[in-house]
């Protein structure tokens, strides 16, 4: 039987063909490029690093996310069920199962960030941000040590996230994509020109762009890998259950290349405004997750219409920051709404509530929580390793096998060639997903057995 068997009420679906284009890109581009690729580039060592993740995003992460584009599309279902349509009687629904476990993992910790770029907006809104000679450092640490804002701003955050989801995929998920997506490209050019500007970019240029090969060890494999994954919401189930609202009017490998291209564009940029600021101000470039929201506020203290820019540039990391947070919600509202045969109007408030308590954890654990360290690593910290570097990998391999040895590239080529759509580089795409993506995550899971 190929149907649902909820089919009483019909399946939800994007209203124009640029629905899903967009919707897909808002929830790639986020705080993963932004935020995360600059740390993650910092304490990688910086252009072998960025090198490594942009051979995984188009060797692994690309072919992955077209065939789960495929899957959603054609099981019309949430992340899990999608995979029992294609194959009954059978376990790799597991996978998808997992894939809901990750983004309520992954929403839990990046709404503590989402929070905290949620604030400094409002800071920068009513121009507290850059008060003169304001100490950035101290001052953005207290902020996420306090024991109650970063709580009280997930909270809100979590809010927003919440009603938008609530009003389904087309009036809430769509229309607000719609309008942030553009602003932020808008917003990202502004930033783009003004900061390659600055003076004395040249050093910081060449630590984002210059490889030093020797850097390259067994942990900053996996983290580029992970990274890779991560930005591209790649191997979450957001594909699938977006892919499951999508009509057949475009080509799901052409929509594919233009959603990598995106994403990429805008990583690319947030280094290139990134670090020639941390070079210039002498910010260590391995400081962690708090580089961006030290180096950016530095820059605009020194900048002719700061202020402005401050108020445009928050503005935008928490714009891109929503729209990712809708998809993780949405992944596991999707799941939990047709699992429990609930209403989106119950799902989406239960859920994220849970999300947001177990979240709370995160946002603590860089103030009265900061001792508790699992792995040397934070409560925080853990979340975002465990998400990103294992399950995330793991599962990766799972639906490459499941993509490529179960349902086969030749399901994938007819679900995507329906009503005339191309897929070009098809004999390219099988083979990547038969052997290249799962034997480099295995070698690269099997190397980095022991630095947990
Ligand atoms: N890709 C998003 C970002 O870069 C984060 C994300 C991961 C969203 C997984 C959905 C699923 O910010």
């Amino acid at each position: 039987s190929k149907e649902t068997s909820n089919t009483s009420v019909p399946r939800e679906q994007w209203g124009s063909r640029f629905g899903f284009l967009l919707a897909a890109a808002g929830s790639a581009v986020g705080l993963g490029n932004i935020w995360r690729f600059p740390f993650v580039v910092g304490e990688g060592g910086g252009a072998a690093f960025v090198l490594l993740y942009l051979g995984f995003v188009l060797l692994i992460g690309l072919p992955l996310m077209i065939g789960e584009i495929s899957i959603g599309r054609r099981g019309r279902a949430n992340a899990m069920d999608s995979y029992k349509i294609i194959q009954p009687n059978s376990k790799w629904y597991i996978n998808g199962f997992i894939g809901v476990i990750i983004n309520f993992m992954i929403l839990a910790f990046y709404s503590v960030v989402a929070g905290w770029a949620f604030y400094y907006f409002i800071l920068a809104l009513t121009g507290q941000l850059i008060a003169s000679d304001k100490d950035f450092e101290s001052s953005f640490s207290s902020f996420i040590s306090d024991p109650i804002m970063p709580i009280v701003w997930q909270t809100i955050l979590m809010t927003v996230v919440v009603l938008i989801v609530l009003r389904g995929v087309k009036k809430g998920i769509e229309k607000w994509n719609n309008i942030l997506m553009p602003t932020l490209f808008v917003l990202l050019l502004i930033l783009l020109f003004k900061s390659l500007t600055l003076e004395n970019a040249r050093e910081g240029i060449l630590f984002f762009l210059k490889p030093n090969f020797s850097a390259i060890n067994s942990g900053i494999i996996l983290a580029a890998l992970g990274q890779a994954f991560f930005s591209l919401s790649v191997a979450t189930g957001m594909y699938v259950t977006y892919g499951s609202y999508k009509r057949n009017e475009s080509s799901i490998a052409r929509n594919g290349g233009g959603i990598v291209l995106l994403d990429v564009l805008v990583a690319i940029m947030a280094g290139l405004i990134i670090f020639p600021a941390v070079f210039h101000f002498g910010i260590d470039p391995g400081r962690g997750p708090d580089l961006a929201f030290i180096t950016f506020p530095t820059i605009f203290r020194d900048m002719q219409f700061g202020i402005m820019f401050a108020g445009f540039f928050f503005f935008f990391v928490f714009v891109a920051a929503l729209t990712s947070a809708i998809s993780l919600l949405e992944v596991v509202v999707a799941f939990v709404k047709e699992k429990f045969k609930l209403s989106r109007k119950v799902a989406a408030p239960i859920t994220g509530a849970v999300i947001t308590l177990v979240g709370g954890f995160c946002a603590l654990s860089f103030g009265p929580l900061s001792h508790i360290k699992v792995f040397d690593r934070t409560i925080f910290g853990l979340f975002d390793f465990i998400a990103a570097e294992v399950l995330l990998p793991f599962s990766g391999l799972i639906l490459s096998i499941f993509i490529g040895w179960i349902w086969k590239p030749i399901g994938v080529k007819q679900e995507i060639e329906k009503e005339g759509n191309s897929f070009p580089l098809f004999k390219v795409w099988s083979f990547l997903i038969r052997f290249v993506v799962p034997i480099v995550i295995l070698i690269i899971l099997i190397d980095s057995i022991g630095i947990i």
